[in-house]
């Protein structure tokens, strides 16, 4: 029998504010966060399951964990630590490029997902510690992160970045919020604000065994390459904020949701059983122009929607959000019962406590377009995916290259770049890069893929195997809720995606006030964790 859906209200993680007030002025935060090992209830109906939680202390430590609300403008330091057991919860795979620690422990990293940060800082994946520092990777290098949050004001989150480990870690739990605010320019918009009509929806699917335990594969599909590794984890329960399927009472108004994906492979195509639009006012990392309506949301793993839903205007009093997305996307299994629903929201009767006085204005908050005008460089990057004679993925790369290669993306500092992202698989793989900006501007298909998926095999040179005259196929639409300034971007299998990727303050171009071209650099990768792991990833340095 599965879980009752719809039993358990949806929690709210606690929040941490990243900053400190002194003669009512912010300024700079300090915080300390542990991981730590725990029980965490994810239903009514199943016992408490063994995790791995973010937290102040272990008492209080959440999955996901706690939100981090920093301030535009004002630094934010944190001070990870990791209080890990000795080995890990789930199986996990030695024959990948994994931190394998000498003397035990889990190694653990923390990557501020969309974060605009120096290297120091940024969670390099061999940049991990053991408990109590007790081992380092070789590219660790202090234990206090800064992040000067001078990016726009936007939706990022936190999670683990561990090298071949990343899949297990964030399965376990380390995952958690940040949101960067500002506070003077969002009070001139007056969307729906506060802790009880602005809310994050932190989304993930999990599998469970009877005794509540976190169900992962213990054998990999090609067990004399990989023993344990498997190209993609999918749960039958969806998660959010840390409960299955659970409930929120809402009232007849407008609220704001923050919709996180944090799964590892899932992707969501969200809408509501009511017909009911969400409106669209900021996606990953920055504000759109104007809001967006629209009746679906797809959001990839790592992909921020940020969105309004007016229950004014609700025609029932019980809404499911659901799911349809085929997983793997796009050509995979279709959804069922279970993880074809995320989460209900009930409507409480009778009129607002108070007042609905926020609105949707007309204009939101506008950024520079991404165009091709002053492009340094232009780069082709291809996914590949390669198969074990019995036909199973045994691992993935880009450009054909393993992580362990030396970088070949050095993008100058300050400049902007177009990516030309080729995606040689069956999957749609979202793609990350870290601490650039960047947007979709046209995505094609192209023509005569075998061929030029035969002539890459052999000769792994998009130009020589003559891409421009492949990349005439359809044209697809980019959702008008996707065209502002993101930190993850969905590459369609068998099309060319066009990337601008800025490597500088978006908004007046100006380099970043830290050293970008600093150890141990940067990667890139795709954000279905289990690609990521084996090793569709990349190094990113950049240089001055
Ligand atoms: Cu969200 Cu490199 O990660
Ligand atoms: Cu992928």
């Amino acid at each position: 029998a599965s879980l009752q859906m719809f039993v358990d209200e949806l929690p709210q993680m606690p929040k941490l504010h990243g900053y400190s007030k002194r003669y009512g002025l912010p300024m700079p935060g300090s915080l300390t966060i542990g991981m730590f090992h725990k029980k965490w209830k994810f239903h009514r109906d199943l016992p408490a399951t063994t995790v791995f939680a973010y937290g102040t202390s272990q008492n209080t430590a959440t999955v996901p964990g706690p939100t981090i609300e920093a301030l535009q403008g004002i630094p934010t330091l944190v001070t990870w630590q990791n209080h890990l057991p000795q080995s890990h919860i789930l199986p996990w795979d030695p024959t990948i490029p994994t931190a394998i620690p000498k003397t035990g422990g889990v190694p653990t990293v923390v990557h501020v997902h969309g974060g605009v940060n120096e290297p120091q800082s940024d969670g390099h994946a061999l940049a991990w510690f053991t408990s109590g520092f007790k081992e380092t990777g070789p590219a660790w290098s202090k234990p206090t992160y800064t992040y000067p949050n001078i990016q726009h004001p936007g939706n990022l989150w936190y999670h683990d970045h561990a090298l071949g480990l990343t899949r297990v870690n964030l399965l376990a739990g380390l995952i958690g919020a940040y949101v960067i605010r500002n506070p003077v320019l969002e009070m001139g918009l007056n969307l729906p604000s506060g802790p009880i009509f602005d809310r994050h929806l932190v989304v993930f699917d999990r599998s469970f065994c009877k005794d509540g335990s976190l169900y992962m594969n213990f054998t990999g599909d090609n067990p004399s390459i990989h023993p344990q590794w498997q190209p993609e984890y999918f749960g039958d329960a969806v998660i959010v904020n840390g409960k299955a399927w659970p409930y929120l009472k809402v009232q007849r108004r407008k609220y704001r949701f923050r919709i996180i994906n944090a799964s590892n492979a899932r992707f969501y195509r969200f809408s509501l059983t009511n017909g009911l639009p969400f409106i669209h006012v900021a996606s990953d990392s920055s504000y759109l122009p104007t809001p967006i309506r629209s009746q679906t949301i797809l959001l990839s793993p790592s992909e921020i929607a940020d969105v309004i839903i007016d229950f004014s205007t609700s025609l029932t009093n019980e809404i499911v959000l659901t799911n349809d997305a085929p997983y793997p996307y796009p050509t995979g299994d279709p959804v069922d019962n279970l993880n074809g629903k995320v989460m209900k929201f009930i409507i409480a009767p009778g009129n607002p406590t108070r007042p609905d006085n926020s609105k949707i204005p007309a204009s939101l908050v506008h950024s520079p377009a991404a165009t091709r005008d002053g492009i340094r460089m232009t780069r082709y990057i291809v996914l590949y995916e390669y198969l074990s004679d019995a036909g199973t993925p045994t691992h993935l790369y880009i450009n054909g290259k393993r992580f362990e290669d030396p970088a070949t993306e050095t993008p100058e500092s300050g400049s902007t770049e177009v990516w030309e992202v080729i995606n040689l698989t069956e999957d749609n793989h979202p793609l990350h890069i870290h601490l650039a900006k960047f947007q979709a501007i046209k995505v094609q298909e192209l023509v005569d893929l075998e061929q030029f998926k035969d002539c890459m095999a052999t000769m792994n040179n998009a130009t020589a195997c003559n891409v421009t005259a492949h990349v005439t196929g359809t044209l697809l639409d980019i959702p008008d809720y996707e065209k502002t300034w993101k930190n993850s971007v969905k590459i369609q299998p068998g099309y060319q995606t066009t990337v601008v990727v800025k490597f500088n303050l978006v908004d007046t171009n100006a380099p970043y006030p830290f050293d970008a071209t600093a150890e141990p650099g940067y990667v890139f990768h795709c954000h279905i964790l289990d690609h990521e792991d084996n090793a569709m990833i990349r190094p990113l340095k950049l240089v001055s």
